[in-house]
């Protein structure tokens, strides 16, 4: 098997859009085609700090982690928020989220990155990975809904 890790480029849309369509399922919600394309557009864009990884297995993309770089009151270097992470049904337990996470963390250390942070379901079992990664906090998670929308 032949994988794969790198930044998400113009032609990988077609499949980006069905892996994005089953995270969406995976999470039980629809994101609007408005929304979508935009995502898509600032993974793209170098004016964004939205960015993109994939996983490509025999030259097809079958992973993905989105990300947001962003600035923060106590650090100096930028932060890594891993915002979505994602692998194809029929290839998973195969390493790639291991292998999209450690490509993180290396391009982290090699970019100088303060630090990458995630958060996820307290029952997720990819938490089982994730531990592999590092030890868990216990800060929660207080959300507020201020658009008047679902998400
Ligand atoms: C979570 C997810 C990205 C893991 O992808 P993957 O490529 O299958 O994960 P890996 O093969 O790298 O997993 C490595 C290890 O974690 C374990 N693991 C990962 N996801 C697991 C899951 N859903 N159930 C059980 N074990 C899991 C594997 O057993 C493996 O452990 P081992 O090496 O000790 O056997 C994938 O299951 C997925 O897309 N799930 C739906 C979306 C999701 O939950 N995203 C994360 C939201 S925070």
């Amino acid at each position: 098997m032949d994988v794969t890790i790198r930044e998400i480029q113009t032609a990988d849309k077609a499949q980006w859009r069905e892996l994005w369509n089953g995270y969406n399922q995976f999470y039980e919600s629809s994101v609007s085609e408005a929304v979508t394309e935009k995502t898509w557009q600032r993974m793209l864009s170098e004016h964004s700090s939205i960015e993109g990884r994939v996983a490509v297995v025999n030259g097809e993309v079958k992973g993905f982690a989105h990300i947001v770089l962003h600035e923060g009151t106590w650090e100096l270097a930028p932060i890594c928020y891993l915002e979505d992470l994602f692998v194809a049904p029929d290839m998973r337990g195969n390493g790639l989220a291991r292998r999209l996470i450690q490509s993180l963390v290396d391009e982290g250390k090699a970019k100088g990155w303060s630090r990458l942070y995630w958060h996820t379901r307290e029952n997720n079992p990819a938490r089982k990975l994730y531990d592999q990664f590092t030890d868990v906090e216990d800060f929660v998670l207080y959300r507020m809904n201020l658009s008047g929308r679902g998400v």
